[in-house]
């Protein structure tokens, strides 16, 4: 009987194991890195700030048509180190980064009288192992965003509710009103369809 009790814990604990190593390569959608390009400089002309990371281009796609229906300005979340094209690369260093709160360097920065001019901040980002990427844990740290409204939007596979990735904006964005509740998120192999329901949603914030 004993015995039986535990080569079933063996069996859960590996299966648990098993799952959380594996989960985020059990993902579909788009398995390679894309460029590491900025985008053009921001000017700070419009109240309405499109900050966004992403790694395969699912966010970079929903900021640009957050920005156009917003008339707000892109500004790409760049890490100085890129994460490279290679899927099982990217999620061995992102692992790595989140257990050790590792803060990569982003090589791309807005100035600060620049930043004073928005208002508003939406906020782009993939799911990354249930949790917010390190780059914009970088970025958050980097300003003073007090007073300012922070709309996230993501991208994932499966995590729909955006697992901790919320609660890490809020306490990171330190001053900021973080509007959680209307967060909005597609699935990463959904976005190339979601045009029309990622400008709905951006319109509505508006009003
Ligand atoms: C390093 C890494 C970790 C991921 N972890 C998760 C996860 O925990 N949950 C989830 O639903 N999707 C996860 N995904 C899938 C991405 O969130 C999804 O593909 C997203 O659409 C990518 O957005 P992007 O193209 O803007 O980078 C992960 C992807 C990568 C590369």
């Amino acid at each position: 009987m004993k015995k039986k009790v535990w080569i079933m814990i063996g069996i859960i604990v590996v299966v648990v194991a098993a799952a959380a190593l594996l989960l985020p390569r059990l993902f579909g959608g788009s398995h390679r890195g894309i460029d590491n390009e900025p985008e053009a400089s921001v000017a700070g002309e419009s109240k309405i700030l499109v900050a966004y990371f992403s790694w395969s281009g699912n966010g970079q796609q929903m900021a640009r048509w957050i920005a156009e229906e917003t008339g707000g300005e892109l500004f790409r979340i760049v890490p100085e180190e890129s994460y490279g094209e290679d899927y099982g690369d990217c999620v061995d260093r992102a692992k790595d980064e989140l257990d050790h709160e590792i803060r990569p360097a982003i090589s791309t920065h807005i100035d600060e009288a620049v930043m004073a001019q928005y208002d508003t901040i939406y906020l782009g980002f993939p799911i990354w192992w249930s949790d917010l990427p390190m780059p914009v844990w970088t970025f958050l740290e980097e300003y003073d965003l007090s007073g300012k409204t922070i709309i996230p939007f993501y991208s994932h596979e499966g995590t729909s509710s955006g697992g901790n990735s919320l609660n890490r904006v809020r306490e990171l964005a330190e001053g900021a009103t973080v509007l959680t509740d209307e967060a909005f998120s597609v699935r990463g192999s959904s976005v190339p369809d979601s045009e029309a329901e990622v400008k709905e949603w951006a319109s509505g914030e508006l009003q």
